[in-house]
């Protein structure tokens, strides 16, 4: 029997319980969410023709009179000192670049692309044609794009592609004999999230905002701190003018042996203005995480000392000025250049992500003073560091309720056994102390970072068990995340991963649907729900949760039930008028070891029906392996 007392709510659950975690590993932002489609635009990865051909190839250039070469214009761009010269002496013969894409380019028929360079031309004449090829290179879009001026300028041109190609190119082909400077070389899709230029990938933002989160966390995760401290994320360098935001190599470019992507680089064109965006497009909060001054401590043991960290401290509080000053503020005024003026709100911000020992807490220190004299009002993140149970978890939930903590991030990456055992967690937590942030999580099925770790039911189950805990404890837990969120299906670094996606298309894994039908489904208080007067964290296999929507008047139980058998439940509510109805939405597969896939995307995904309860009792028959929410109007 299960007893809910819906006359008793206990306390409130807040708007942010059930949000995302944000960052730029397996392609998650260039070459995924930001759906640029050229890799390599500005010829400022390490090697500058990384990602590009030439065309004709090297062995037959050298017999044409034409050339093509790169040259250093640092001292007027020194963000983005490379340019390619283009010399052409004889017209008649073909030269030009090709472009590879991330991993190929997709197109899709009858979809428009738009184009674009920054060119000059010694002879004011820039004739360029476009093209977009197919697997077998054959040409499936067209266009021209010119210009007549001797200083830079942007050319722009719409294709339409006439076929949909996963792995397709580019080329770009110069005529006219002169000397052309091309520069940032770009393609994007017209149909991006809101229609946006130069934007987002739509079918991506759809799937984020389905979930309804109440948080994005950006931009990380480990790129926050950086292998060194100068290959740290900056802000201030991701926002302004696309063309002078300062690339930098990507810290999962080179982590793992088996997967290298020496190609992995953040053009921040997804910058923290568009992060920003994004939040807001979506309805959650946003949740920047800075660096604190000392560099990702796995790599590295570069420390800012406490007397040079001011201006790590600076770039903190200009963040607030830049996401909520007035526009008369030299922060708020480059919101407002940048096409929006009014404030977005920014009410949290986490320093550092994932550090760990005294050297992490002294800075958090000095930072959190900062912010009590100029932001009072803005919350603080802090974090426990990579695990959340050992030594230098227990020294962080030491050092931190002395520092006056907030809100404090909380890691695990578990096999799904761990998640299961820990549905009773927060159960045995302070309440006098900190709030909890459970930042970044993920049940893996062959340990930590293996490469066979799989999206599969019974880690996207264990979750579920879990976060019944989670959400039981909402007096104590404010916010929760599972981490990665994207995957490119042949480029990522780590494994599993909440949504994964071709050049094409996206899917939700079995773990999506479970956070989604936590967050669609969240209730404004919890409501006392106990079998023989305990909570239930895994007795007979059952976890369970309830909540009272205040809005829609709902009382909503959720229910997990992790084993081969189905299990007869009587369900006891106390509070319900005589004939309540209402919707069963679940998650029901036999087989733990299933997973979805970008070809079957659709294996393991919530059906929905009707349910009536008479006088607050019903027989249950809770179905193997199964997630089942229930949301019945009081
Ligand atoms: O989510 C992947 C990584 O796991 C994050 O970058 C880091 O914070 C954690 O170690």
């Amino acid at each position: 029997k299960i007893e809910v007392d819906a006359t008793k709510p206990l306390f409130p659950i807040q708007p942010t319980m059930y949000g995302i975690f944000f960052e730029d590993i397996n392609f998650g932002a260039d070459g995924g969410l930001y759906a640029e489609l050229i890799k390599n635009r500005s010829f400022e990865f390490e090697y500058p023709w990384m990602g590009w051909k030439h065309i004709p190839e090297a062995e037959t250039r050298f017999n044409t009179e034409n050339e093509l070469t790169i040259y250093n214009n640092s001292k007027t761009n020194p963000q983005n000192p490379r340019v390619v010269r283009v010399d052409i002496r004889n017209a008649t013969k073909t030269i030009g670049l090709q472009n590879e894409g991330f991993d190929g380019i997709g197109f899709k028929k009858d979809a428009k692309y738009d184009f674009s360079a920054f060119v000059r031309s010694n002879k004011g004449n820039v004739n360029i044609e476009v093209q977009l090829l197919n697997e077998k290179d054959e040409i499936i879009g067209t266009a021209k794009a010119s210009q007549s001026s001797i200083s830079w300028g942007k050319v722009e041109a719409v294709l339409t592609a006439n076929q949909t190609v996963q792995k397709g190119k580019v080329n770009v082909i110069f005529s006219e004999v002169g000397q052309i400077d091309i520069d940032l070389i770009s393609l994007f899709p017209q149909d991006t999230w809101k229609g946006r230029k130069g934007g987002l990938r739509k079918d991506m933002v759809q799937l984020l905002a389905d979930m309804k989160p109440g948080f994005v966390r950006f931009p990380g995760g480990c790129i926050v701190e950086g292998r060194t401290l100068a290959e740290r994320y900056q802000w201030k360098k991701t926002v302004g003018k696309i063309e002078d935001r300062e690339l930098l190599i990507n810290r999962w470019n080179k982590e793992f042996s088996h997967r290298p992507a020496p190609d992995y680089y953040q053009t921040f064109g997804l910058g923290f203005y568009e992060y920003f965006l994004l939040s807001e497009d979506i309805g959650a909060e946003p949740l920047p995480i800075l660096s604190c001054g000392l560099a990702c401590q796995f790599n590295s043991s570069e420390t800012t000392p406490l007397d040079e960290l001011d201006p790590f401290v600076q770039d903190a509080l200009d963040l607030v000025e830049f996401a909520n000053g007035d526009i008369n503020t030299k922060w708020g005024a480059l919101r407002a250049e940048m096409g929006h003026p009014a404030p977005f709100n920014l009410k949290m911000i986490g320093i550092g992500n994932e550090q760990w020992g005294q050297e992490y807490f002294d800075r958090y220190e000095l930072i959190s003073k900062a912010f009590k004299v100029k932001y009072p009002n803005i919350k603080l993140v802090s974090g426990t560091g990579p695990g959340a149970e050992g030594e230098l978890f227990e020294q962080a939930e030491k050092a931190l309720p002395k520092l006056n903590a907030e809100i404090v991030d909380e890691h695990y990456y578990k096999d799904p056994k761990w998640f299961r055992d820990n549905a009773n967690r927060y159960d045995k937590y302070d309440r006098n102390r900190y709030k909890i942030f459970a930042g970044e999580y993920a049940a893996q099925s062959h340990g930590v970072v293996n490469p066979d770790n799989k999206n599969n039911w019974e880690c996207a189950l264990s979750e579920a068990a879990f976060m019944t805990g989670l959400e039981r404890n909402a007096d104590v837990v404010y916010m929760t995340s599972y981490a990665p969120l994207f995957a490119h299906v042949n480029r990522w670094q780590w494994t599993p991963d909440l949504i994964w996606f071709d050049n094409l298309t996206s899917f939700g894994t079995a773990n999506y649907y479970v956070q989604k039908l936590f967050a669609n489904n969240p209730g404004t208080s919890t409501l006392p729900i106990k079998s023989n007067g305990e909570n239930l964290t895994g007795q007979n296999e059952i976890y369970a949760s309830s909540s009272f929507d205040e809005k829609t008047n709902e009382v909503i139980i959720k229910l997990v039930n992790i084993s081969t058998e189905a299990k007869s439940i009587e369900l006891d509510i106390k509070g319900l008028a005589k004939r309540a109805s209402g919707r069963n939405i679940k998650i029901v597969e036999s087989d733990l070891k299933k997973y979805n896939t970008i070809d079957q995307p659709n294996k393991i995904t919530p059906s929905e029906s009707l349910f009536t309860i008479e006088k607050g009792k019903s027989m249950l028959s809770l179905a193997p392996n199964s997630f089942q929410i229930f949301r019945i109007k009081k």
